[in-house]
């Protein structure tokens, strides 16, 4: 019997990424997928573990599949990703329909597992943190109809900040060779893909060095010669590793995109120190100089967090400052949350809930308006957006700009995939409104 998959993901870019990864091998493998949980022959829920909400999400998803087993006892029910790899075994126990879990350094092996526990139902952990990423699956026509596509080049962290699973459940940095990279974009844009991202935990620290030597910028070039690639972008990047290399990218590659995200964190030195993020504020502050003269407009997202450890109401402020001087065009902002087995979690002066809800909302509220200014900026100009298709409400084109803002407009279908022109006539805090103008 064709068996039936659904896959659950959670968290960031990196897990969507991944789970396409998972669903490729098992399409390969005769498996087909399933939009509809209960359905499912195969259950894998692909985890988060970088704060305490993404954790809480997938528990309360693992409790309510709870009576699917009843209903169906050949079910496999898998936990995959950060989480699995962080509190894998403890879940197992806690969650008795978990028949595996796997950490994400360990996908290849999906198969060989799901096939073990059909023989066996034995229960299994793989939890290894060594293993190279994957080569490519490439499976033909699971990308079609999708204009934006990812490529991880790289996996895990070296930079043990100090609130940060990363390093711990993705192991140490790990670079992926420049032929799989060029490989799979090859593969994406013979699938129709137009726009790529490319994904790592910090991607600006790439090389590779056999037989030649590549960084960040030479794969930036190399992918930037793809005839049929329109946009190309990158997440997530390091103040510290932006090197004047990645700058030259910015002036000179006209389908690099005018955007970057650079988490930011704190606003305050001594906090910054505790955090050990290896920049001070001012150097923060002159990277984003650099950035702007080397691209006009360019624009500039971030990550922020509220609450750290011993937090003042001067260190606070001093994130609001940074914020409104530096104007963000939007924010991705959290409150702190200890991680088990991050030094931060043993610090002292924890931030209690009340107080990192009421700076949150503060630091939102500003981030709100700055966004909504630069957004007003955009009324009447004409941008080039990338149409990725039909929005959902409204049955309008949706696209994205050169700078990463939402843009719907009348169009007809058959643009999908295309660069068209749009006159901004409205703007909200999320998207803009346009006009056709030309394609
Ligand atoms: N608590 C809250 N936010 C965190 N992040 C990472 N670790 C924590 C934590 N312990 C945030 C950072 C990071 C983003 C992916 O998640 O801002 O850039
Ligand atoms: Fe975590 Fe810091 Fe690595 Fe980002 S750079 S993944 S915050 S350790």
């Amino acid at each position: 019997m064709n068996k039936r998959f659904h896959i659950k993901t959670m968290g960031c870019q990196m897990n969507e990424y991944d789970s396409d990864f998972l669903a490729q091998s098992l399409i390969k493998n005769g498996f087909s997928p399933e939009n509809e949980v209960g359905q499912a022959d195969v259950i894998l829920i692909n985890t988060c573990a970088v704060r305490a909400k993404p954790e809480q999400k997938a528990c309360s998803f693992l409790g309510r599949m709870a009576g699917l087993k009843e209903k169906n006892p050949e079910l496999v029910v898998g936990m995959i990703g950060c989480l699995a790899q962080m509190k894998g075994k403890e879940l197992m126990k806690r969650f008795p329909l978990l028949d595996f879990i796997m950490g994400p350094r360990e996908l290849e092996k999906i198969i060989d597992i799901v096939g073990e526990i059909y023989d066996s139902r034995q229960k299994i952990a793989v939890t290894g943190l060594k293993g190279a990423p994957p080569s490519p699956v490439n499976c033909p026509g699971y990308f079609q109809n999708q204009t934006s596509g990812f490529i991880s080049i790289m996996e895990g962290c070296n930079n043990f900040c100090s609130y940060c699973i990363v390093p711990y459940v993705r192991g140490r940095e790990h670079f992926r060779p420049p032929e799989d990279i060029l490989r799979e974009a090859e593969h994406l844009l013979s699938e129709g893909v137009r726009e790529i991202t490319l994904l790592g935990q910090n991607v600006n620290s790439y090389t590779w060095d056999d037989p030649d030597h590549w960084n960040f910028s030479s794969l930036l070039h190399a992918m930037g010669n793809l005839e049929d690639l329109s946009r190309l972008r990158f997440t997530t990047s390091h103040p510290k590793d932006l090197s004047d290399a990645l700058l030259g990218c910015f002036q000179k590659m006209d389908k690099l995109a005018g955007h970057i995200h650079l988490p930011f964190q704190a606003g305050s030195n001594r906090i910054l120190k505790l955090m050990r993020r290896g920049y001070t504020r001012e150097e923060y502050l002159e990277i984003i100089e650099k950035l702007r003269t080397a691209k006009e407009g360019i624009a500039i997202t971030s990550d922020v967090m509220v609450g750290f450890p011993g937090e003042t109401d001067e260190d606070f402020l001093l994130t609001l400052d940074l914020i409104q001087q530096v104007e963000f065009d939007s924010l991705f902002s959290f409150k702190y949350s200890d991680r088990e087995g991050t030094p931060a979690a043993k610090m002292p002066d924890k931030i209690s809930k009340g107080v990192k809800v009421s700076r949150l909302q503060r630091l939102q509220d500003l981030q709100s308006s700055i966004t909504l200014k630069k957004n007003r900026h955009l009324e009447g100009r004409q941008l080039t957006v990338l149409v990725e298709g039909t929005s959902k409400k409204g049955g309008q084109l949706t696209g994205r700009t050169s700078a990463n803002k939402i843009v719907n407009f009348d169009g007809d279908s058959h643009l999908a995939g295309k660069l068209v022109e749009v006159t901004i006539q409205e703007s909200y805090l999320n998207s803009l409104k346009g006009k056709l103008t030309g394609s």
